[in-house]
This record gives C-alpha cells, sequence and structure tokens, in this order.
C-alpha cells in the first residue's frame, strides 16, 4: 500500500487529502503545522525518517498574501527555501513529492486564463515566494509534482465562500469584484486530482490544477448564495480599483488545466459544485439554517 505523507494538513487541502486518501486505498499520516514546521530542516528530516512515506504531499503554505508585502522574509522562508529543502532532502531519500503553488505567479495582464507554458511575472511578494518555490523544488527534484491551484474552497477553514456566509447576516453592504476573473477550487477536488496523479504516476514537472470555471468573484457569490437557497440576499458589484488592498492582486488568474486535461483528469468548475454542494454546507455547520 502507498504511504503518503500530508505537511500543513490542519489546512483545507491538506484536511482534504487526509479524508479522500484513505478511500482511495492509500495509507496516509498527516502533520499540522504544530507537529512539524516544514522551515525547521531538522525535524523535517526527522519526521520523513520515522514516517518513512514513499509520496509527501507539501501543503504547508504561508498564504497571508497582505501582511506578505510586510513580512518578504517569513513569506520567502515558508514558500521558497522551505520547499526547495524538503525537495533535496525526498530526492536524496528517493521519495516522490508534490507541491503545492499558485496562480498568484501570474500578473494577470493577458487578460485570459494561463497554461503552463505561460510566463510568470508575479505581482506580490506572496506571488514571488511562491514561484521561487515551485522554482526550488524542480531544481531540487527533478520528478516532483508541481501544481498550480487558484482560489480554494471548501466547507471548513477560512476562504470566499465561507467568508461571504459568515457575513450573511452582518449590517454592512455585501460587495463583490465584478472585473476580474478566477478559476475557484474545490479542496476535496483538487485533493482527488492530486491522488489520482499520484497513483497514475503522470510525468513529473508542472501543472495547473483548478475548477475548470473562470468566474469573477460576483458571479461566484451570487452563486454560492443561491447554492443555500439565500438568492435574495443583495450583493453590490464593484470594481477591483474600488477594493483597494496592500498587495497588488493580478486581475486575471484563471488558470486552464492543460495537462490534468491531456491526462483525462478532469477537475470538475465552481458551477457544477455550488449547485449541488448546499448539503454539504449544511453538514460542515457552516450555514446551519441554509433552509428558512
Ligand atoms: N487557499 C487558496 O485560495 C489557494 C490559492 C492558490 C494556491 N494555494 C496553494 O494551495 C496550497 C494549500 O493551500 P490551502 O488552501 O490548504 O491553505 P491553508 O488552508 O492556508 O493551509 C496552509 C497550511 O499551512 C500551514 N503552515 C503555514 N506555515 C507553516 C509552516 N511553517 N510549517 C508547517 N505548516 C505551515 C498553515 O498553518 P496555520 O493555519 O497554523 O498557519 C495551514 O494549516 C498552498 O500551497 C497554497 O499556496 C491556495
Amino acid at each position: 500500500m502507498m504511504k503518503m505523507l500530508v505537511l500543513g494538513a490542519g489546512g483545507q487541502v491538506g484536511r482534504a487529502l487526509l479524508r479522500e486518501a484513505p478511500m482511495r486505498g492509500l495509507d496516509v499520516v498527516g502533520l499540522d503545522r504544530a507537529a512539524l514546521d516544514i522551515a525547521d530542516s531538522e525535524a523535517l528530516e526527522t519526521a520523513v525518517g520515522a514516517v518513512r512515506p514513499d509520496v509527501v504531499v507539501n501543503c504547508a503554505s504561508w498564504n497571508a498574501v497582505d501582511l506578505a508585502e510586510d513580512k518578504p522574509d517569513t513569506a520567502f522562508l515558508v514558500n521558497g527555501s522551505a520547499p526547495g529543502h524538503l525537495a533535496m532532502l525526498l530526492h536524496r531519500s528517493g521519495i516522490r513529492l508534490v507541491h503545492y503553488s499558485t496562480d498568484y505567479v501570474f500578473d494577470g495582464a493577458s487578460g485570459r486564463p494561463y497554461t503552463e507554458v505561460d510566463l510568470p511575472a508575479p505581482i506580490s511578494v506572496y506571488g514571488r515566494s511562491k514561484l521561487a518555490g515551485e522554482q526550488a523544488v524542480l531544481a531540487e527534484h527533478p520528478d516532483a509534482h508541481v501544481l498550480r491551484t487558484s482560489m480554494v474552497y471548501s466547507a471548513e477553514g477560512h476562504n470566499f465562500v465561507t467568508r461571504l456566509f459568515s457575513r450573511i447576516e452582518s449590517a454592512g453592504e455585501l460587495r463583490f469584484i465584478c472585473d476580474t476573473l478566477c478559476t475557484p477550487t474545490l479542496a476535496a477536488d483538487l485533493a482527488a486530482a492530486t491522488i489520482e496523479l499520484v497513483c497514475r504516476e503522470l510525468p513529473p514537472g508542472l501543472y495547473h490544477a483548478a475548477g475548470s470555471d473562470a468566474v469573477n468573484p460576483f458571479d461566484w457569490a451570487r452563486l454560492a448564495l443561491a447554492s443555500v437557497g439565500r438568492d435574495e440576499v443583495h450583493v453590490l458589484p464593484v470594481k477591483a480599483s474600488e477594493f483597494p488592498s496592500r498587495a497588488p492582486r493580478p486581475k486575471c488568474s484563471a488558470l486552464l488545466n492543460t495537462r490534468l486535461e491531456a491526462a483525462g483528469v478532469r477537475i470538475p468548475g465552481v458551477n457544477e459544485r455550488l449547485r449541488h454542494s448546499a448539503g454539504s454546507w449544511k453538514l460542515a455547520g457552516v450555514f446551519g439554517d441554509a433552509e428558512r
């Protein structure tokens, strides 16, 4: 039985992998940040030696996009050099590696979805730190898989959908950007695609792994509200220029999964997912009284 070690196992994708992997016949061990700081190279070596996995999936990442502008050292340590060290260690030990990166490696200027052959040009510290990480991983471990994903959501954790649901009853106006594009990705779908890629031993290298629908946040919010029967909640479309943030965001960060789709791996889009997920939001207690 293949043994998978998940690092950063307390996050959205980590938790989804811990759920999905046993259902697909894998033996899985998860270490969250409290159990292992991936920037601690000695602890990393000890943990890998103790678990002796066939494959490591690195979900650990410092995703504080705005804060990263003021703390570039932390961003580059966790997102850049630690994955590089992890890759070196695993390559030396003959252990496979899957590492995640981000749509924010692109500047968004093209206005159309990006494929794996498009040149990255990050416009934020977070984007630059994640690009440094993917480059370090591929340099240190030529057999590794790097999966760039986009706008991950699930019924738990901090994400666009859970934040929206938590704000429904607040007095303030709900405003969402209508002139940017992204490809929302359900954590469970990303976990399933990752496991398929690992089990089928797809060729190593860089892959885009995002949901297959490109949408703007305003439409995404309306879709999410409809998924829990709250279409009547008023949301206001605004331009990105009216929503200034500390870190610049690409206007278009939608990804096309060209390589995964060529291999027959499809990640469902947000239209398909939100139409069928009202029950799971409810089960997770995210929106308990959805049927009012
Ligand atoms: N979420 C998105 O929208 C999105 C978009 C594009 C790409 N991605 C990429 O997808 C991957 C998985 O993201 P996710 O959505 O699962 O993010 P997440 O929910 O924020 O999970 C990341 C996990 O990494 C942990 N972590 C942070 N620093 C660490 C360290 N030094 N050592 C060990 N663990 C550490 C975090 O712990 P704490 O919570 O305790 O800090 C958190 O549990 C990441 O590589 C991310 O960059 C995510």
